[in-house]
């Protein structure tokens, strides 16, 4: 991974913005996956995401005028942006490089015209967070090139306000934090609350994490997702009328009659009755992946699956689809990850079983719904980081 295609994107990165004596640099972010917490940290839960093997890569160098020149290996498309930098619906994945341009400068930095090529191999629209690992990736080359002392924690913060303010999905800091603090082989806990968080490293012995693609993207997926967020917080005002106490929905801790008498609406009620038992599943299994406990784990991950789809509403036939099938074919545990509508599922399972349900579920998957899966097999990987050319 960590030389993926550098010397064509040198060659492109030359014949696009011209030779210089100076080379660019290169940074890479990468890909995330979440073992569990999943539409809470928004909300100050608990999440234990991971760093994966799949990254997005950019090339940056500083230049004299004051514009920025940006190339899309993926799209294969060159845009020059200007001040003031406002979306650009002819190019939305510039808004990702742009948005973070804007966040820094509102810190109080001055961030010079510079060239930049954006290449990467996470699968878009897979709920591995390819425009997380964008936006954490321009913050931190940009903060390394023109030596603005940025930490990894503040350009995941960066990060997130693009997506929040400029791109306008009001994501929660997971995805920008794992990928910016992320260490090869350990999973972060993360308070989102506080932001404290520390590392763990879990043995699997015999067990292993893979992920299966769904390959659905929904259209809606970010309109939904800031429902959703929409619909926790107005439940959280209703609870804090009676219990002023809480701050965060995740904290909220009352029977279903003390609940009734909030007088939330039946969504509001599902939302919550999902963040507040996503918050018992964590505890499971963080302590099942401490002691191997691995079928408590498993078990916990299916409900955290069922609870997204019935209670949050976020998942889609699809993917329930895998997760039931894999749940009959015998699997320890599975769920779909991420924002949800589409995107992959997170397997956990015996190392040698995977091998022998692969063919049935590739079949009926193509029978059902006419379209093909993937798998992934990943490792663990650093976050941010440059890479020396
Ligand atoms: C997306 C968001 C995250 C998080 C997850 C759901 O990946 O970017 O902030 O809310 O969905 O857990």
């Amino acid at each position: 991974m960590d030389s993926f295609r550098s010397k064509e994107n040198l060659n492109r990165f030359e014949s696009i913005f011209g030779k210089t004596k100076q080379l660019p640099r290169l940074f890479q972010a990468p890909a995330r996956i979440n073992i569990i917490g999943e539409h809470v940290d928004y909300l100050g839960g608990t999440v234990l995401p991971a760093a994966i093997n799949f990254a997005v890569q950019v090339y940056l160098r500083p230049k004299d005028t004051a514009s920025y020149k940006l190339h899309s290996v993926t799209y294969n498309e060159t845009v020059e942006i200007k001040k003031p930098l406002t979306p650009n619906p002819q190019a939305p994945w510039s808004d990702y490089i742009a948005g973070v341009i804007v966040e820094i400068e509102k810190k109080g930095h001055v961030v010079p015209g510079f060239d930049l090529l954006v290449d990467g191999n996470i699968p878009q629209g897979s709920g591995l967070s390819s425009s997380a690992a964008l936006e954490v990736v321009t913050g931190f080359a940009i903060g390394e090139t023109f030596g603005l002392d940025i930490s990894k924690e503040e350009v995941a913060l960066i990060g997130q306000r693009a997506e929040n303010h400029f791109v306008g999905t009001k994501c929660g800091i997971m995805d920008q934090f794992v990928i910016a603090v992320g260490k090869e082989n350990d999973c972060i806990s993360l308070n989102t609350d506080t932001l404290k968080y520390s590392y763990h490293h879990f043995d699997l012995g015999d067990y292993e994490f893979y992920l299966i693609n769904s390959n659905v993207k929904h259209s809606l997926k970010d309109s939904a997702y800031n429902q959703r967020r929409a619909e926790c917080e107005s439940a959280l005002v209703k609870i804090q009328t009676n219990y002023p106490n809480f701050t965060h929905l995740y904290d909220v801790n009352l029977t279903e009659s003390e609940l009734d008498a909030c007088r939330l609406t039946n969504q509001e009620w599902k939302r919550t009755k999902h963040v507040t038992s996503e918050r018992d599943r964590t505890k499971i299994v963080i302590e099942g992946l401490e002691s191997g406990n691995f079928k408590e784990v498993g078990s916990a991950l299916f409900q955290t699956h069922w609870s997204l789809s019935k209670e949050f509403e976020v998942s889609c036939p699809e993917t329930d689809f895998i997760v039931a099938s894999l749940q009959n074919l015998g699997v320890t545990g599975a769920r779909m990850i991420g924002g949800g509508f589409g995107g992959c599922v997170l397997v956990l399972d015996l190392k040698d079983h995977f091998s022998k349900i692969e063919e049935d579920l590739k079949k009926s998957y193509q029978q059902k719904f006419d379209l093909a899966i993937d798998f992934y097999k990943f490792q663990i990987s650093d976050g941010v980081k440059e890479i020396l050319i």
